[in-house]
């Protein structure tokens, strides 16, 4: 009768610490390919503060950009912050939200991202892979950090911001 007990015990020991392998193995494959995707991808070597200016603040990988880019008629936009902090970043956004706006370029607010945002390419990204990254990013921890707000055509610029220069 202990011994029954004993072995039941010990079983249960078992079935519990097999769920446990069986949730943390694959959600962290998936992380670590969500990292893997974004570091090929390139996302920090855009949206990480200092990047632009030779010192990309690692510390605040992924952070948001406080250098734009001025694409001639449609304006200056900052890659923003992809840390899920809820007021600077993607906190409030969904796993789905951030696949769509990185496959189709639209945000939550329905507005089209402007086009230095590689979204046309990504479009490419399989299902699996674009939920990878969005669960990586939505993994991250979160860094309040606000980037400049877009600056419209005919507006100056306060921030810094890459531009085309036209030869004359
Ligand atoms: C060549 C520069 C560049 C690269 C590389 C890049 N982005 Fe962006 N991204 C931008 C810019 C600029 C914007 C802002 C565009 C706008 O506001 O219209 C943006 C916007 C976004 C947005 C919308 C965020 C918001 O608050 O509106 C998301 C999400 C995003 N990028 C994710 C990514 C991910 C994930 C990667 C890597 C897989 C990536 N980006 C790579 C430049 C880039």
């Amino acid at each position: 009768m202990r011994q029954a007990m004993l072995g039941a015990l010990i079983l249960i020991g078992i079935a519990t610490s097999t769920t446990v392998i069986a949730q943390t193995g694959p959600a962290s494959e998936k992380l670590r390919r969500g990292e893997y995707l974004a570091t090929i991808m390139d996302c920090s070597g855009c949206h990480t503060p200092g990047v632009f200016l030779g010192k990309p603040d690692m510390q605040r990988r992924l952070a948001g950009s406080e250098v734009g880019f001025q694409i001639p008629g449609l304006g200056v936009f900052f890659p923003p912050n992809l840390t899920p902090d809820k007021e600077t970043g993607l906190g409030s956004w969904s796993e789905a939200d951030i696949v769509k706006a990185v496959r189709q370029g639209v945000r939550p607010d329905g507005r089209t991202l402007a086009p230095v945002m590689p979204y046309h390419n990504y479009s490419r990204l399989t299902d699996a892979d674009a939920s990878a990254l969005a669960a990586y990013l939505k993994s991250l921890k979160p860094i309040a950090n606000r980037v400049p707000a877009i600056v419209g055509p005919n507006e100056k610029a306060t921030a810094p911001y890459l531009s085309v220069v036209m030869p004359q």
